[in-house]
């Protein structure tokens, strides 16, 4: 299999990730449940890998880096933590059913700052009408899984201190590949997965949390802590993680960091974006094929959807996942995206790529596209 469904999940990880977790399944237990040396093993990779993160992300306090099992359970403590039912949110037009899902059964008020895809100045522009003093909480991703659209939450996030709004990033499909100062944007949450950009194995997300920012558990249970008390410990990471953590999750997840961070994201990004340019010129001249990629492109991640006349998405990724490629295809679980861009009708295909894939994998690619849709290449 070719794989480029890494938007969704990396497939491909560093071998020192299953590595790491075969050694935690051998030698750790649950950090701190004990004095002996399993725990003790446990507890210093799980702050080994708060450190790691702590450093790549601009937090001070490794403390405030909390395990979740995924994104969407980091942001739903991050939107639940600030967003009271029937409060006010205002959302970016790119947002995936991890923000919205949790928005609707809050009954929260939610504002879309819509802007058209690529336009990074109109979706500031856009949060400046909307976020105003009064609104719980601004939710943004900082790039859209559907289309690789890098938002600009540089701007939005002064919007937010400006206006005195709290400020949720999304890092879902950026962990990795961007930078993200979160001290430096002010930002109340960033939430993120541990199995996408970060190769991470699955099961594994990361809640990293601004200090004194009121966070409101979802799950209540034990701790380790101040056993003796029947409420959740107040200080973080504790106040968030009830329950067993995911110890072989944790060391790959350590694992995958260290990969990220001895090159650096900058690489892994314009490694992707050399192949995604690869695929644009291969398919851009592709007659019936309407790509969605920004000029040059700027502003964009190595994530790039496209749909094609005569033919509709599910059959194209199927008849590609036969000639052993696998993309994703659909609404991509963000109906709010593809309403602002327009394809809500026709979803769209996506090709997502990793710091794993190829060139020759992507000249691959775009022939068994061509292939796809009848036509020589
Ligand atoms: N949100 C992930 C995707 O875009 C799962 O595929």
């Amino acid at each position: 299999m070719i794989y480029f469904d890494s938007a969704a999940t990396s497939f491909q990880k560093p071998a020192s990730v299953a590595a790491a977790m075969w050694e935690a399944l051998a030698s750790m237990s649950s950090p701190g449940r004990g004095g002996y040396f399993a725990a003790a093993r446990a507890a210093d990779t799980a702050f080994q890998c708060r450190t790691e993160l702590a450093e790549l992300f601009g937090l001070k306090n490794p403390e405030q880096v909390v395990f979740t099992l995924n994104a969407t359970h980091a942001l739903n403590i991050a939107i639940k933590s600030l967003v009271p039912p029937g409060g006010k949110a205002v959302i970016s037009g790119y947002e995936h059913n991890a923000v919205t899902r949790p928005l609707e059964a809050l009954g929260a008020e939610t504002a879309v700052a819509a802007a058209p895809l690529f336009e990074a100045e109109a979706v500031t522009a856009a949060f400046d009408r909307l976020v105003v003093p009064g609104v719980n909480a601004v939710i943004c991703s900082h790039v859209s899984n559907v289309f690789g659209f890098i938002q600009p939450v540089e701007q939005i996030a002064a919007i937010c201190q400006s206006r005195g709004v709290p400020f949720i990033i999304d890092a879902s499909q950026s962990a990795g590949i961007l930078p993200l100062d979160m001290g430096a944007l002010g930002a109340a949450f960033v939430a993120m997965p541990g199995h996408k950009g970060l190769y991470g194995p699955q099961g594994t997300g990361v809640l990293l949390c601004r200090e004194g920012v009121p966070a409101r558990p979802l799950l209540e249970g034990g701790t380790g802590s101040q056993s003796i008390r029947q409420r959740m410990p107040d200080f973080l990471p504790d106040r968030l993680e009830a329950g067993t953590l995911n110890m072989p999750g944790i060391a790959g997840l350590l694992a995958g960091v260290r990969y990220v961070r001895r090159g650096g994201p900058d690489k892994i990004l314009s490694y992707e974006k050399y192949l995604t340019q690869m695929a644009v010129q291969g398919l851009e001249t592709l007659p019936g094929l309407r790509l969605f990629a920004s000029p040059d492109l700027r502003g964009q991640t190595g994530v790039l959807s496209f749909t094609a006349e005569g033919m509709d998405v599910e059959t194209i990724a199927s008849e590609l996942a036969e000639r052993g490629i696998a993309v994703r295809a659909g609404i991509h679980c963000a109906p709010c995206a593809h309403r602002t861009a327009g394809t809500l009708d026709t979803g769209t295909v996506r090709i997502s790529f990793s710091d794993f894939n190829t060139p020759e994998e992507t000249a691959r690619l775009v022939r068994a596209v061509y292939g796809v849709l009848g036509r020589a290449f």
